[in-house]
């Protein structure tokens, strides 16, 4: 074999070996960096939530409907399959401990940060002169740290307004007198 010979084989050999190594390299990355997304279970909710949410709006999401509207249609049994999400951090029961979260057992039209207790973040404290009203829980289920800033809830919310208003129909229910909904 010559030298020429033997430098095109070299070189063939070189390439491939670097390709390989190129490639491990490249899967290592990804691979490496992958993990890091599992640290937001929250953020992968929200984005399975919000695509089901364009679906089925179909395209006319824009305008949001009134929280009247949204109550108008809801179904409290179906929220009660909602509140799943938020009974591991609260008690829904009539004078119920505080978990994680405050008790809340007759929630609509509380002031907020009220309830017997319980340590609230000083977000939640900042608004205690305001009331949960169909329209702030709404505001907050949707988007917790958008209502409250710095909550210590560790919610992403529910995006879907179907949804969340099943679920805020249901709260309205966990009272000795529900407060009636606002008109639509
Ligand atoms: C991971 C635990 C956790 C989950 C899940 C959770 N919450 Fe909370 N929630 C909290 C904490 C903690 C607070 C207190 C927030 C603060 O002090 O900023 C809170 C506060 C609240 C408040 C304000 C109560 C008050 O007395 O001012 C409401 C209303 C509420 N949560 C509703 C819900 C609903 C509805 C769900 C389910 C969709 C839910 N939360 C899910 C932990 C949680």
């Amino acid at each position: 074999m010559n030298s020429w010979t033997f430098n095109k084989i070299a070189g063939a050999v070189l390439g491939t070996a670097l390709l390989v190594f190129g490639l491990k390299g490249i899967t290592g990355l990804i691979y490496q960096t992958h993990p890091a997304s599992h640290e937001k279970p929250g953020f992968a909710i929200e984005v399975a939530e919000a695509a089901g949410e364009a679906a089925a709006g179909g395209g006319e999401a824009e305008a949001p409907k009134s929280i009247g509207a949204l109550l108008a249609a809801a179904d409290a049994t179906k929220g009660a399959a909602e509140a799943k999400a938020c009974a591991a951090c609260h008690d829904f029961t009539k004078g119920g401990p505080n978990k994680t979260g405050p008790g809340l057992w007759d929630v609509v039209e509380r002031k907020i940060a009220s309830h017997e207790g319980y340590a609230y973040s000083e977000g939640a404290t900042a608004k205690a002169a305001e009331t949960w009203t169909y329209d702030n829980l709404n505001a907050f289920i949707a988007n917790p740290k958008g209502f409250v800033a710095g909550t210590k809830m560790a919610f992403g919310g529910i995006k879907n307004d179907a949804k969340r208003a099943n679920l805020i129909a249901y709260l309205a229910s966990l009272s000795d007198a529900p407060k009636p909904f606002p008109a639509p």
